[in-house]
């Protein structure tokens, strides 16, 4: 491997790599993705054996610690986790400064962010112990932030959680629960959740990951880093597109307009593109699409729904895209977010928890991805370059000389 940081420093090579299409910009052991297969591995486990198999939970004490744990080391994780649910009381306030039509994003951007300042005895990132809480803090309570956006969106109280029930059990029940009836989680539905959750756990160095990455690398706390990454998700490109996808299948409505639809992503003057399809890295089935297509006739099937429309306009979408010849030749296949909406819209979540569910699930990466980094000696800040295309050198002149 060449040393580039080291041509760099001699002022021997530059770089330009917009979007940084081939530039690695650290080292990672988390998580690794073939684009050509279509394969995903956290940690060395193929994606589809630990959906099958795991479960969140274990999954995040994977990403964080680099193996499976034992029977013990799962259960005092999990104790440790759900000892950290509840939020500071104190939050409850600064979330009702919000606007009740915020978009549930924009008040976990806040939220997240104003962690900092509710959690501050767990920023000073040099204390490796510190870390370790707050990367608990963050996993424990971010599910609880996500349903406290939803409640306050919607009118209705907080629902406070409830530890005697599992990582996805207990979001369901903060989400749908009411004080005025009992709620009992569908043990279907909290199954598709945390798949769900496993599926968006982790892709190494994607925006919001490197977001978190650089912002992390000047030694911002973590609280402040996740924020950055929300925001950075929440953009139509990435974690976006879920809410943007579901909008796109409802408004094609029905399979016979699907034509219309296709020929407008393929029309150079139109910006229009199918939103859940294409992936930087993947020029191949996007594994995860798989397992959330399958989840999603299992999850319509289990709750008895048979003739869901915007599923059948997204089977016959995908079936006609991948027999057209633009999207054979520019390799574009359904990506995770392109069946995930058809899920959460069937489970009773509006479109617009689509993408704080994402980022709730990928809260997990994007902490393991930080304390990856800040253990990392070779770690520096980040600091891109540019290539400057603006006026050169010229002196200034008087305002009535211009
Ligand atoms: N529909 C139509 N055409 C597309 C699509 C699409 N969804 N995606 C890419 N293309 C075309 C582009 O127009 C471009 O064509 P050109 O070569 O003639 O200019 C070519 O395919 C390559 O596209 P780029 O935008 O250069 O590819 P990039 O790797 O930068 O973008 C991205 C990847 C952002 C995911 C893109 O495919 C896209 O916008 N998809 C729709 C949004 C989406 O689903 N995002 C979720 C991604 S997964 C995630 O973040 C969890």
């Amino acid at each position: 491997v060449l040393d580039i940081r080291k041509l760099y420093a001699q002022g021997d090579v530059f770089t330009y790599d917009p979007g940084f299409t081939s530039t690695a910009a650290c080292s990672s052991t988390i998580t690794y993705i073939d684009g050509d297969k279509g394969e995903l591995l956290y940690r060395g486990y193929p994606i589809e054996q630990l959906a099958a198999q795991s479960h969140h939970l274990e999954v995040c004490y994977l990403l964080l610690y680099g193996e499976l744990p034992s029977a013990q080391q799962m259960i005092d994780f999990e104790t440790r986790v759900t000892r950290h649910t509840m939020v500071h009381e104190q939050m409850h306030n600064f979330f009702r400064g919000f606007r009740r039509d915020a978009h549930p994003m924009a008040t976990m951007v806040g939220v997240v962010g104003a962690m900092s300042a509710f959690y501050h005895d767990s920023t000073d990132i040099e204390d490796p112990w510190q870390r370790e809480v707050a990367a608990i803090r963050l996993i424990a309570k971010i599910p609880t932030i996500a349903a406290m956006a939803y409640k306050y969106s919607i009118g209705q109280p907080f629902v406070y959680p409830k530890n005697s029930l599992d990582y996805a059990g207990n979001f369901l029940h903060m989400c749908f629960a009411v004080p005025a009836e009992d709620y009992v989680v569908d043990p279907i539905l909290a199954k598709a959740m945390d798949r769900i959750m496993m599926l968006h756990a982790d892709h190494e160095q994607n925006a919001s990951t490197s977001t978190v990455r650089l912002a992390g690398s000047s030694g911002a706390n973590p609280f402040a880093c996740i924020a950055a990454g929300i925001a950075c998700l929440w953009g139509p490109a990435h974690g976006g597109a879920n809410q943007a996808c579901l909008e796109m299948l409802r408004e094609i409505g029905t399979v016979d307009r699907i034509p219309e639809y296709i020929a407008k992503a393929k029309d150079k003057n139109d910006p229009f593109r199918l939103m859940g399809f294409g992936h930087r890295v993947y020029k191949n089935f996007d594994p995860r699409a798989k397992v959330m297509k399958e989840s999603a006739d299992e999850v319509l099937d289990l709750l008895g729904i048979h003739d869901n429309e915007t599923l059948k306009v997204a089977k016959e979408l995908e079936r006609i895209a991948l027999e057209d010849e633009y999207f054979v030749s520019k390799k574009l296949y359904p990506n995770v977010d392109f069946y995930s909406g058809i899920i959460l819209e069937a489970m009773g979540f509006p479109t617009a928890m689509f993408t704080p569910i994402f980022a709730l699930s990928r809260t997990v990466g994007w902490v393991a991805q930080w304390k990856e980094m800040v253990g990392d000696s070779d770690q520096k800040i980040g600091r891109p370059r540019q290539l400057y295309t603006g006026a050169p050198r010229r002196d200034y002149s008087d305002v009535e000389n211009r």
